[in-house]
């Protein structure tokens, strides 16, 4: 639900980013700012500044910043509804109730309870393992090199043999029969009556990204049958929209997310330091999980077992992410089977390695399908080179698929040409795309001249209102020129608009405005917008200067615009005769900002 404007700024108020801040990252004060290591980027000497004044924060080194709602998205990686609603908690700001019908209320109230029941079971099972007939699941962790404190991380714990402790427990808890068969903690049979599910396990309780247990994974000792037995699905537990170790890997602050198979492996690269590492619940990977991912991180590397099975569910996975447009890379495992495997023989810097050089998805397909070809063989050779054709007409960008065919043909030592005429006849025939005939060396990155003036306009822009935040007494000697319709960039002049609002009420706060936009992207754009860096000026002539030069720059973007749209219409008309006379006038003004 969206939160009234009033309430979103008097949780703002109430929650001091110094405090805030504070609480995550050691700052210490320089002058006017708070200064500490960024937690946002790898850095040594503290470029990280937190203004008490501003109520903003932002770094000189990789260019972060915002308000406190911002600052809690981006470290806990919230979405903005869950930073309004962790700060007001914080605060003791109460926020509105969403409107419940009873029926509602009545599914919430045994959400809850559901909820409840799995945190006993938790409990129970974690306890369990540190009592005398645990001994034998405790002792197989070890045996599995798991530390103390990773067994404790994961809450891991230990179902015991005899059937009954659990429903024992949970009833003394008060939870009712039913509660605990619609848990998945329970079965039920006409001759025992109501029984524990899980029994003879190590269990592994699984968290939603807040930390609730949700559900459990239970792996037999020994080799019983099934190996891993997983809670079904329950009102509370969705295997389709949760991951096992994102409570974690969320905040891991590494730029990918490893997506592996089983709990033992997120385990393992835990221990190991990977701690961005998630594992599916039992089934296999689902576009619900990668859409949950997407929210956290851009790329996805995967590392599934080296066996046949594994690589198959790679493919999958591969597919999926594309879906959802996540970058997916694979990372290979050989010549061992898993990442646990792996890590414990060759150790987290060869794993550290293997994930650098995490290989391309669309290379890891290719491989794949040579696997089915012998190519000393001629004909079998020129299928595989027709199933890569195929396979690169699924590029539908251009620039990307003659990229891909210039790797490739590298690769497999296929002539470029020849490739490029098997992929336009496949994309003929099928009536897919064709490739361009490319310039060999064009400079396809470059950006033209009419996008970096579009930049330098809206910089200029950009740095006006970053100037004004911080002299909002200047606004008052241009106001004459320039309005907030100036500002040609649309969200560049809805900010400009509250900002030349609150200058004139004398409330002026750009961490207020930030919070006015509820769309995230907007949000981080409005912080970026208010902390350009003004070119560090010595002399009060220069900034003069500076600042003439930039309000003259801002005006004229808008004048050449305006006459540009032009048309029969007066208004307009009357609009660009008063543009070209303010502007005349303002090159011959000398606006003091002293
Ligand atoms: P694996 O059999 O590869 O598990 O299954 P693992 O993590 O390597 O287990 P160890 O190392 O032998 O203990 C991978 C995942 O597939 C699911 C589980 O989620 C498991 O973590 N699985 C496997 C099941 O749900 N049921 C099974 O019977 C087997
Ligand atoms: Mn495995």
């Amino acid at each position: 639900m969206v939160y009234p404007e009033e309430i979103v700024e008097e949780i703002r108020q109430k929650s001091d980013i110094v405090d805030v801040i504070s609480s995550y990252v050691k700052i210490q004060k320089k002058g006017s700012s708070h200064f500490g290591l960024c937690p946002f980027h790898n850095e040594k000497s503290p470029s990280f500044s937190v203004s008490q004044v501003k109520q903003m924060y932002y770094c000189f080194g990789c260019g972060v910043g915002g308000n406190v709602f911002t600052f809690v998205m981006q470290y806990e990686n919230y979405t903005f509804q869950e930073a309004v609603k962790f700060l007001a908690q914080r605060a003791g700001v109460e926020l509105p109730e969403m409107e419940y019908n009873d029926d509602m209320r009545k599914k919430e109230n045994r959400r809850q309870q559901l909820l409840q029941a799995n945190k006993d079971a938790a409990t129970f099972y974690f306890y369990q393992l540190r009592q005398e007939h645990g001994k034998i699941g405790y002792e197989y962790l070890r045996k599995r090199e798991l530390s103390e404190e990773t067994i404790k991380k994961f809450g891991v714990g230990y179902a015991p043999l005899s059937s009954n402790g659990l429903v024992a427990f949970l009833r003394s808890k008060g939870h009712s029969d039913d509660l605990i068969l619609e848990a998945g903690l329970g079965s039920h049979d006409e001759r025992q009556g109501i029984y524990d599910k899980f029994y003879n396990r190590v269990m592994f309780p699984i968290q939603d990204i807040n930390h609730r247990v949700i559900g459990f994974g239970g792996r037999v000792l020994g080799d019983g049958s099934p190996k891993y037995l997983n809670t079904m699905e329950t009102p509370v537990f969705d295997k389709s929209r949760n991951l096992y170790g994102l409570n974690f890997a969320r905040t891991s602050r590494k730029n990918n997310v490893i997506l592996c198979e089983g709990y033992m492996d997120v385990i393992a690269l835990h221990q190991a330091g990977f701690i961005q590492a998630v594992a599916a619940l039992g089934t296999s990977f689902t576009p619900g999980q990668a859409n949950l991912i997407r929210r956290y991180s851009e790329e996805v590397l995967i590392c599934f077992d080296s066996d046949e099975a594994g690589k198959k569910a790679a493919l999958r996975a591969i597919q999926i992410l594309k879906e959802v447009e996540l970058s997916a890379k694979v990372i290979l495992l050989k010549p061992y089977k898993d990442p646990d495997e792996f890590i414990k023989n060759l150790g987290e810097k060869a794993f550290q390695e293997r994930i650098d050089h995490a290989e391309n998805s669309f290379f890891f397909e290719i491989s794949l399908l040579q696997e089915a070809y012998d190519l000393k063989d001629p004909e079998d050779k020129t299928k595989f080179h027709k199933e890569i054709a195929k396979k690169l007409c699924g590029f539908t960008v251009d620039l990307e698929r003659d990229n891909y065919l210039e790797a490739i043909a590298e690769k497999y030592q296929i002539g470029f040409e020849n490739l490029r005429k098997l992929v336009q006849g496949y994309a003929a025939a099928t009536g897919g795309v064709a490739p361009v005939n490319r310039p060999k060396s064009g400079m396809l990155s470059k950006k033209t001249s009419e996008e970096m003036a579009e930049d330098a306009k809206k910089r200029n822009q950009r740095l006006l209102l970053t100037w004004l935040s911080e002299e909002p007494q200047l606004y008052h000697r241009i106001k004459k020129y320039i309005g907030f319709e100036d500002f040609t960039n649309p969200l560049y002049q809805k900010v400009a608009e509250k900002l030349f609002e609150g200058i004139e009420e004398s409330t002026i706060h750009p961490a207020a405005i930030i919070s006015m936009f509820a769309d995230e992207g907007e949000q981080k754009e409005v912080a970026a917008l208010f902390n350009t860096k003004l070119e560090d000026l010595e002399t009060d002539q220069d900034k003069q200067k500076a600042f003439h030069h930039i309000v003259i720059n801002v005006k004229t973007a808008s004048f050449e615009e305006s006459s540009r749209k032009l048309g029969s219409d007066v208004m307009a008309l009357n609009k660009v005769i008063q543009g070209k006379k303010a502007l005349e006038e303002l090159q011959k003004t000398q606006i003091l900002i002293d």
